[in-house]
């Protein structure tokens, strides 16, 4: 909490996307026979895979154990994770008469959300949850293209060719997104991170005028709450200006970027997150730790920095090098606050 609010502190606070998961063989064992989406709703469930890596690897902050389709599945839309693939939408949206299906969603459609914070927040003591939700353009891809998308063709046509119904599209959105990060806040999540994985496809200009309205909606109406909001995507480099003048407090940095060079793209008085690429963990472990320290070096240019990877943990990933890594990350960043 003190590095999204650019204070020092006794360390470099470490956590990681996708923490939970596959990963753990203690997740495969609780989820097994569990549909993906089913364990979202299952509060006892969330609480125990929210933990896990908390107890494993003493990282500084859990992450809700959810996804970012939950909401949308929540008001009634026809959707499911398909293991290996991703999110799958029955009826993709592609017109006016499509935006019908997303009506807005209440805390009464997520009781499970709210009684798996209000549980964390107990177990976890001092440790911060972060709670999060997708931002507009990630889940308008989903539900325009119907499932996982490389080139986001249909989306962008949408959002080049018909700019009065993506803003309507985007508007539900937000206010889906908005309702869905209030619910974890006002049971007790102390930070949000709003995942916009695939932004990282538009440039400059369409993300200004097509995306950025929209995400800064939803970081002003959730700055009332006075809890730190994080901003992450993926292969964002050219926009991470743009992303800091969203409103977030702290901005999420994949590996492409390092995070000096990101320091000086994003607006003053943000935190930088990241961004060791996920992929060095297959690397043996001297390389893990040059690398990992090199990401802690070039982020002391930034004003406040949270340790996390580029992306999400894979799931192939040795957990044992995440416990190593967690390690490494608290005791050099203890060394260099001393010095
Ligand atoms: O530990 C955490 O980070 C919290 C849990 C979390 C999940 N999804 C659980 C999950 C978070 C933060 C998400 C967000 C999410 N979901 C994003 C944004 C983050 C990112 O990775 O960029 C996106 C794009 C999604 C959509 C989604 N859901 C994808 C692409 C997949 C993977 C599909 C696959 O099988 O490869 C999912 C499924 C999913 N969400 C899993 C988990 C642990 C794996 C499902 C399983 O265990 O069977």
């Amino acid at each position: 909490m003190l590095a999204c609010r650019r204070k020092p502190v006794p360390h470099t606070p470490v956590w990681f996307m996708r923490q939970a998961g596959r990963s753990l063989p203690e997740y495969l064992r609780v989820r097994e026979g569990v549909p993906m989406l089913e364990s979202c709703t299952r509060p006892e469930l969330i609480v125990e895979i929210t933990m896990q890596p908390v107890r494993r690897y003493a990282v500084d902050a859990a992450i809700f154990f959810s996804d970012i389709m939950v909401p949308l599945k929540a008001i009634g839309i026809d959707l499911d994770i398909k293991p290996g693939v991703g999110p799958v939408i029955a009826d993709p949206i592609r017109d006016a008469a499509g935006l019908d299906a997303l009506r807005p969603l209440v805390p009464d459609d997520v009781p499970y959300v709210t009684g798996a914070v209000r549980g964390l927040v107990g177990e976890l003591g001092a440790t911060p949850l972060i709670g999060f939700a997708g931002a507009p353009f990630t889940l308008a891809s989903y539900l325009i293209e119907g499932g996982p998308s490389k080139n986001h063709d249909r989306t962008k046509a949408m959002m080049y060719g018909e700019p009065e119904l993506w803003a309507r599209l985007m508007d539900r959105l937000a206010d889906i997104t908005i309702a869905f990060l209030k619910v974890q806040v006002e049971a007790g999540a102390s930070a949000i991170q709003l995942f916009d994985s695939w932004v990282g496809a538009v440039a400059p200009e369409d993300y200004a005028a097509s995306v950025l309205p929209h995400t800064s909606r939803i970081f002003a109406e959730i700055e009332a709450l006075g809890v730190p909001r994080i901003h992450f995507g993926v292969g964002t480099g050219e926009l991470l200006g743009l992303m800091g003048e969203a409103g977030a407090d702290v901005v999420g940095v994949d590996w492409r970027v390092p995070l000096d060079v990101a320091a000086r793209r994003v607006p003053p008085g943000r935190a930088l997150q990241g961004n060791l690429d996920p992929a060095i963990l297959f690397a043996p472990w001297e390389t893990v730790e040059r690398r990992a320290r090199d990401v802690l070096a070039r982020g002391r240019a930034a004003e406040g920095h949270i340790f996390n990877l580029g992306h999400g943990v894979q799931p192939s990933t040795d957990p044992d090098v995440l416990a190593r890594l967690t390690d490494l990350v608290q005791e050099a960043s203890t060394e260099e606050a001393g010095t």
